[in-house]
C-alpha cells in the first residue's frame, strides 16, 4: 500500500486482486458516462474490463495499474504506462495516465489532483518530462480537471465505437511539461 495523504492510498492492482476491477466499473463508469452510449457502457465495460483484457493489460511491461483507497475503501482506479509516447510530441521521456475513474460520491475532494501531483513527481524522479492522456471532449468536468492542473491540449482523434452517440466521439490529448 502506498500512502499519498493519511486517507488516500494506492493498492497496485496484481493477478491476485484484479477480479475486483469489473464490479468496481461496473459502478463508477455508468455514473459519469452512461449518457455517451446507446447501451449506458456496457459493452464498453464489458471488454475493457473483461479478466481476458484485465490480464492483457497486467501483463503489459511498463505499465502500472492502481485501486484507489480513501478510508479504506476502494473508490476508483487508473493506469499509467511508462514511455508511451504522444504521437507528433517528441520531445523527452514521456508517460500516459491512463483511465482515471473516481467514484462520483468522493470527486471534486481533490484526490485527482493528489494523484497527478504524485505522479509528476514519480516522473519527474525517473527522468520524465511529460505526463500525456487522452480525455472526451464532451466530459466538461474532467477538461477542466486538467486545464486547472497545467495541462494544454494537442490534438484530437475520434473514437469509431459503433455504440457510442456520434455527438461525443471526439477524445483530445492533453499533456504537461514537467
Ligand atoms: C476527473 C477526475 C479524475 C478528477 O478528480 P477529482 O478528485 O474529482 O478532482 P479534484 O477534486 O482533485 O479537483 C482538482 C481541481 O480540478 C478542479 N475541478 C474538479 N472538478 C471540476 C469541475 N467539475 N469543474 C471545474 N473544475 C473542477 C477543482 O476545482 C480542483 O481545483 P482546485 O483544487 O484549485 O479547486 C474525477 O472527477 C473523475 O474520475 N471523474 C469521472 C471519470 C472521468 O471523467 N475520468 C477522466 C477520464 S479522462
Amino acid at each position: 500500500m502506498l500512502y499519498l495523504t493519511e486517507h488516500l492510498s494506492l493498492k497496485e492492482i496484481n493477478r491476485e486482486n484484479y477480479s475486483q476491477l469489473y464490479f468496481l466499473m461496473r459502478t463508477i463508469y455508468p455514473l459519469a458516462y452512461s449518457h455517451f452510449w446507446t447501451d449506458k457502457g456496457d459493452w464498453y465495460v464489458n471488454t475493457q474490463y473483461s479478466e481476458e483484457n484485465i490480464l492483457r493489460e497486467l501483463s503489459e511491461e511498463k505499465s502500472e495499474y492502481y485501486y484507489v483507497v480513501f478510508n479504506d475503501e476502494i473508490i476508483g482506479n487508473f493506469r499509467i504506462i511508462w514511455d508511451e509516447k504522444l504521437e507528433g510530441l517528441s520531445e523527452g521521456k514521456q508517460v500516459k495516465l491512463h483511465r482515471i475513474y473516481l467514484h462520483q460520491k468522493i470527486q471534486g475532494k481533490g484526490i485527482g489532483k493528489n494523484i497527478v501531483s504524485w505522479l509528476e513527481n514519480k516522473a519527474k524522479e525517473k527522468g520524465y518530462k511529460i505526463i500525456w492522456l487522452d480525455a472526451m471532449n464532451e466530459q466538461p468536468q474532467a477538461l477542466s480537471f486538467y486545464k486547472n492542473l497545467g495541462f494544454k491540449y494537442h490534438s484530437y482523434i475520434f473514437l469509431e465505437y459503433d455504440l457510442l452517440h456520434q455527438h461525443v466521439r471526439k477524445m483530445i490529448q492533453v499533456y504537461k511539461i514537467l
